[in-house]
């Protein structure tokens, strides 16, 4: 494909989170300049046009940011626009919400540096297209919309936090790894943990629903075999200990209704009682958006922990959240 340059890129948000957005761009220092804005769409102007290479930049409230094309009244002519491109994602904004459209023909899993297109319908007659590259960390699905439906025996809407997470930075979860969980109750995350194989040290004072009950061991050293189970720690996090944990925990996950500085303190913690931790995947609760301005103290925290791969997400799922995800 030939280089492509843009006055504009647009980036699509869960809507709501607008100004959350602008605010964090500006943060940033990038130079763009808010222009047009819809709900769940905004676009970006700089002083030199736009290149793929400008999109390289970690934009959390960003669920997708796209080169664009400019817009057409129409989906085909919108789609026209993308001229010779093999992956097109749709997506709308509808039921107030900023969703992938999968209309059963799929395309395929886009490969890493692959062109995916991208039109977005924001009206009867407003239909703009952009491209973007597939990159690692990025959504391969529509909108940054994986449309994953949660199974009816899940206890809370955790489970598609964690399965979209898991598609969205693209993460593998195997039977050796031994997950660490804060705030598990009532148990969204561990079920779908538990489903992938995984064993859970769940920590968490509240009770848990009967469907994770089911995998329940009443004592971590109670594990003998490889196949995945579910160990309650029931107190607060601060007074789970070393013993607590055991050897081998590789993931520490954190779901607690607490605040950022509480949630990265605990997981320094966690850390240093567990090194063979090598990832971490915290939904952060914020009580203000805004609060994303905040981000370099966490990604600084987690540096100081030995992570050398930070990603701040928002996930299609996600209200006042973020993922933070972090690799050694
Ligand atoms: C949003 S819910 C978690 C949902 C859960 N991850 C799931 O998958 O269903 C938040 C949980 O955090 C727990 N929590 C809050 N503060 C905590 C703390 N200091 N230690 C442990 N758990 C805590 C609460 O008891 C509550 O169950």
């Amino acid at each position: 494909m030939k280089p492509v340059e843009s006055e504009f890129v647009f980036a699509l948000t869960n809507p709501g989170s607008e100004k959350a957005l602008k605010l964090e761009v500006e943060t940033m220092k990038l130079g763009w300049r808010p222009g047009y804005q819809r709900r769940g769409f905004v676009t970006f102007k700089a002083d030199k046009p736009f290149s793929f290479d400008s999109l390289d930049v970690e934009i959390a409230t960003a669920r997708r940011l796209c080169l664009s094309l400019g817009k057409a009244t129409t989906r085909e002519a919108g789609v026209a626009l993308l001229g010779e491109t093999r992956i097109i994602h749709h997506a709308r904004f509808a039921d107030r919400k900023m969703q992938g459209v999968c209309d059963g023909k799929t395309s395929g899993k886009p490969q890493l540096g692959e062109v995916v297109g991208t039109v977005v319908e924001l009206g009867d007659s407003e239909f703009w297209a952009g491209l973007h590259r597939h990159a690692p960390f990025l959504s391969p699905d529509p909108a940054g919309d994986a449309g994953i439906l949660m199974p009816a025996e899940s206890p809370s809407r955790a489970w598609l936090k964690l399965e979209e997470a898991a598609r969205f930075f693209d993460l593998e979860f195997t039977r050796k790894d031994i997950v660490v969980e804060l705030g598990c109750a009532p148990g969204g995350v561990v079920l779908a943990l538990i489903n992938r194989g995984v064993p859970v040290i769940g920590v968490d004072p509240a009770k848990m629903a009967e469907v994770v009950l089911a995998s329940a061991i009443a004592e971590r050293q109670d594990v003998l075999t490889d196949s995945s189970w579910f160990f309650q720690c029931r107190k607060p996090a601060a007074l789970t200990s070393k013993r607590d944990l055991g050897l081998g925990v590789t993931w520490f996950m954190s779901d607690m209704n607490q605040s950022p500085e509480v949630v990265l303190k605990e997981c320094a913690r966690f850390c240093k009682m567990a090194p063979s931790i090598r990832g971490v995947l915290i939904t952060l609760k914020l009580t203000d958006l805004l609060q994303v301005a905040d981000k370099s103290q966490w990604f600084a925290s987690l540096a100081e922990m030995g992570f050398k791969t930070i990603r701040l997400q928002q996930l299609s799922v996600h209200h006042k959240e973020f993922a933070l995800l972090a690799l050694r």
